[in-house]
């Protein structure tokens, strides 16, 4: 297990310039991972509510910011946001960060089964909750696995991964899930043949679309005026749900027309950033 290694904070120079954090102002970070973006918001001197649904980010966060008396860490999922506030006494913020997806800590630990890199338990829960990769690839039916791999991977060779996984059944790894789609589908130019499977039963298993939904949904009701929103995503899915909701937010609008994407020299140090785009609301 390599759980020294960093994980790296994205687009956070931008980031910091639309939430303009200081003293005085309430900001939650919702997916608190690494810590990297709370780190920079309280030196800006905000107060920051971090949540994170993975006992194991937290565990890493208290050790790291004890003492801190402007952070207030909580393990939650972010689709139960205006729970998380009212619990804590906080009717509104001036600020939500969501920096979506898993953390470099995730795909490095093969026991958390997020990669098809490493051999590890097919798991890929980010939470304690629900079930696992493992489960839904060796109960659901072959058509659903169909729909899943096709809707949240947009794999366009999902009925023959599909059919490939249900003949192949019970899978436990992580590499033989990766080695079946490999012999199903064979190699491709672009990346490795399991990319888009893997990511697909990552977003189902942990309801990611739905939870980001749930939390954009509650930034109308939580933000103050002159409130703002910003969103990093990693896949078209997740953006296209950002891009929409603040085309059709009746409280938020859109901070920029386009989203924010890093630039060349923040990919080639980091080549997890290539993918991100940043979309910013504000509630007037
Ligand atoms: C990309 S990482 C965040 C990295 C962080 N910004 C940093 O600089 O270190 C995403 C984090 O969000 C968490 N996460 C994903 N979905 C979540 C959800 N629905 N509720 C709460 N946390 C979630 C993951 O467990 C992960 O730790």
């Amino acid at each position: 297990m390599s759980k020294a290694i960093a994980h790296r904070p994205v687009l956070l120079k931008e980031t910091l310039a639309a939430l303009e954090p200081g003293p005085g102002k309430r900001i939650v970070d919702a997916t608190f991972g690494g810590g990297g973006h709370t780190e920079a918001l309280l030196a800006a001197g905000a107060q920051v509510i971090a949540l994170d649904k993975d006992p194991e980010a937290l565990a890493r966060g208290r050790e790291r910011f004890a003492g801190e008396p402007r952070l207030t860490l909580v393990e939650a999922d972010f689709r139960d946001l205006e729970r998380v506030l009212a619990d804590l006494g906080v009717p509104q913020v001036d600020g939500i960060l969501a920096d979506l997806g898993v953390s470099s800590y995730h795909l490095d630990d093969p026991e958390r089964g997020f990669s098809y890199r490493f051999e590890g338990p097919l798991d890929m829960r980010l939470g304690r909750q629900g079930a696992t990769a493992a489960e839904v690839v060796n109960t659901l039916s072959e058509e659903e696995l169909r729909e899943i791999l096709y809707r949240y991977g947009e794999e366009p060779r999902a009925r023959r991964i599909a059919r490939a996984i249900v003949a192949a059944r019970p899978l436990r790894t992580t590499t033989e899930l990766a080695e079946v789609v490999r012999k199903a589908v064979g190699y491709r130019r672009a990346g490795h043949p399991a990319r888009k499977t893997f990511q697909a039963l990552r977003i189902y298993v942990n309801d990611e679309l739905g939870a980001l939904r749930a939390l954009l949904r509650a930034s109308e009701r939580v933000l103050a005026p002159g409130g703002r929103l910003a969103v990093i995503s990693f896949h078209s899915l997740e953006d296209r749900e950002v891009k929409r909701f603040l085309k059709e937010s009746p409280v938020l609008a859109p901070l920029t027309k386009k989203p924010v994407v890093p630039g060349p020299e923040e990919v080639a140090e980091n080549p997890r950033a290539r993918s991100a785009k940043l979309r910013l609301g504000v509630r007037p």
